[in-house]
């Protein structure tokens, strides 16, 4: 059966607990699995700029004993040149997995529908569940395993509409978390997607809250996260993307009103002054460069797991 993953609530939790627990295995020891042997080719496309995420996966599949095929979406014009479904098939004869980020949500969709082989969401503008399993596998490592996530508040603060605060939603409620998002009305998660994370939240004693408070938000937070105001895509949009979210800013004000030792996350890029303040993102809170390196185990981990079911 071929497994995608799409968005967060693709892994049931005991998909997503199996996954963790491998992520933090692979940390251990980085070459305890090579599902890719061969090598096969994992195809990862790129439509949005990119850093951390092609070196994680291109780093990841040669760690799995595969070949990472970089793709420029400049140059494949996914949709345009040729439709997406022609692409999906195209690509589903020859590598092991294809690994995309892209615009719309359907886009992706489309092509897992096609593909015949697993598909992973590299960011999407509604979804970037990867970081997510980055983000819990870190905070897991923290606080002495991927047990302790069930129970855990996790706030984030900032644009609710983002990818990073649906993925939060629908990650954190699958781990069994309280998952608060604190923002500006306006910039609230879809609606949709909180109706579905809270779904999940009821089956795995987690919950979910959205409120227009910071410091609600994070007030008694175990781990406190924040994204940039302006996605990939709305670049154009920044001036009006600033006023609404400076009392939303993760500073030492708010971070001063979470659990005593909270955990910082932030995805990165991260904009200091912006979003977050320089002494919280240096400060000896902020877990984000472990959080950085935890996007190489958690996407080793995702791709076994994928290909495990594939086989
Ligand atoms: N919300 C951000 C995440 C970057 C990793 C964006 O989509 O640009």
């Amino acid at each position: 059966m071929t497994r995608h993953f799409l968005r967060d609530d693709d892994l049931s939790p005991a998909d997503q607990k199996a996954v963790l627990e491998l992520a933090l295995a692979f940390q251990e020891d980085r070459q305890v699995r090579t599902p890719l042997a061969g090598p096969r080719a994992v195809a990862i496309i790129f439509d949005k700029p990119t850093l951390r995420t092609q070196v994680s996966f291109c780093t990841g599949v040669a760690e799995l004993g595969g070949f990472p095929l970089v793709v420029d979406g400049n140059l494949a014009q996914i949709g345009t040149r040729e439709s997406i479904a022609d692409t999906a098939r195209v690509l589903g004869r020859q590598v092991a997995a294809v690994v995309w980020r892209t615009g719309a949500q359907t886009r992706i969709e489309e092509l897992a529908a096609h593909a015949g082989v697993p598909v992973v969401n590299a960011l999407t503008d509604e979804f970037h569940p990867c970081q997510i399993l980055a983000d819990l596998a870190t905070v897991a490592r923290h606080r002495g395993g991927v047990d302790a996530l069930a129970g855990l508040t996790l706030a984030f603060v900032g644009d609710g509409a983002n990818n990073m605060a649906h993925s939060y939603l629908l990650g954190g409620a699958t781990a069994g978390m309280h998952v608060r998002v604190g923002a500006p009305e306006g910039y609230w998660p879809d609606e949709a997607v909180v109706a579905d994370a809270q779904r999940v939240a009821a089956s795995t004693g987690g919950s979910v809250t959205v409120v227009a408070s910071r410091d609600e938000a994070v007030a008694g937070a175990d781990v406190v996260a924040t994204d940039t105001w302006v996605s990939m895509g709305q670049e154009g949009q920044a001036a009006e993307r600033e006023t609404p979210f400076v009392p939303f800013r993760l500073d030492a004000a708010a971070l001063a009103l979470a659990a005593p030792g909270a955990q910082v996350l932030h995805c990165l890029p991260a904009y200091r002054g912006k979003e977050i303040t320089a002494d919280v993102l240096d400060g000896p809170q902020s877990v984000v460069w472990d959080e950085a390196e935890f996007r190489l185990h958690a996407q080793k981990a995702l791709l076994t797991f994928l290909l495990g079911a594939q086989a």
